[in-house]
């Protein structure tokens, strides 16, 4: 089959035909999706209706799976439904029931609603992200994607002079205090220890340069908090103005990939009574500082 992508909207998002995500891919095929998203930076495959395992076969054909055994995943192995290779980002406890809405998984996963990169708190941040979607509430939870590429070009010369050189610290910390979630255990806040990261990349495959902004941003080294705080929350409203942004409505059998690199993103308010069953995979991407 022929891998053809239809754009979803102006500036980025492709929809996939040609590709059967059930099957082991050519390397025609693996060279087509991975220009696509040098392209586009979020692509969608319709009517993949997945098994983990045959997600986490799809997704190794583009790099390397993040390791979910480091530090800074928030349910621990034994309270986890799936199993390894695949994250649960579903509103379901290890027993299939939904959480409750004073569970702090469920705090924790509120904060997936502030934009971010995946990962960004991490050294090595996350190349692509693929997240199926396997039960869907009735209204709400699109996934919203905004292009920090197409960000990072409508700045104007005095801006991006100024930024060229600022190194941010990324940490969960600093995303789950936005939305006033501070009751982290002693082994969290060790774990969470902010990560420094640019505020510009390049991208290794396409030499395009884009904003690295996340929530997980919390201080520029150098400045003040509160200037920091600001300059950042500035930015992100640049970047998520709404010609970057691409929102997608998500139905049954979705599988979506993103490019971390390229892009930021959030979650959007669900009915959380009604079960939302997501799954994510992830690559391991290259460290951003060496990246410039
Ligand atoms: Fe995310």
């Amino acid at each position: 089959m022929t891998v053809s992508i239809r754009p979803l909207h102006p500036v980025f998002v492709g929809e996939v035909s040609g590709v059967d995500c059930h099957d082991a891919l050519s390397t025609q095929q693996v060279d087509a999706v991975e220009a696509g998203m040098n392209e586009f930076a979020v692509l969608v495959f319709r009517d993949q209706h997945l098994s983990d395992d045959e997600q986490i076969a799809f997704t190794c054909h583009f790099g390397e799976l993040e390791n979910y055994n480091t530090p800074g995943h928030v349910r621990k192995r034994e309270n986890q439904r799936l199993g390894p290779g695949i994250a649960d980002f579903s509103n379901l406890d290890k027993h299939g029931n939904i959480m409750s809405g004073d569970d702090r998984v469920w705090f924790f996963k509120l904060g997936d609603r502030l934009w971010h990169s995946d990962s960004s708190f991490r050294p090595i941040p996350a190349k692509y992200s693929l997240l199926s979607a396997r039960i869907l509430p009735s209204w709400g939870a699109n996934t919203e994607f905004a292009d920090m590429r197409a960000a990072y070009d409508a700045l104007d010369e005095r801006m991006k002079a100024e930024i060229e050189d600022l190194i941010c610290e990324h940490s969960l910390i600093y995303s789950r205090e936005a939305i006033g979630f501070t009751d982290l255990t002693p082994e969290e806040t060790a774990a969470f220890r902010p990560v420094r990261q640019p505020l510009i990349r390049t991208h290794p495959s396409t030499g395009r340069r884009s904003l690295f902004l996340s929530s997980h941003a919390g201080t520029i080294a150098g400045w003040t908090i509160p200037e920091a705080r600001m300059f950042l929350r500035d930015l992100t409203e640049h970047a998520t103005q709404r010609e970057f942004v691409y929102s997608h409505p998500w139905r049954p059998g979705d599988l979506l990939i993103w490019d971390n690199r390229a892009t930021m993103h959030r979650a959007r308010r669900f009915d959380r009574t009604e079960i939302r069953d997501v799954r994510r995979t992830t690559l391991t991407g290259e460290a951003a500082m060496a990246s410039r």
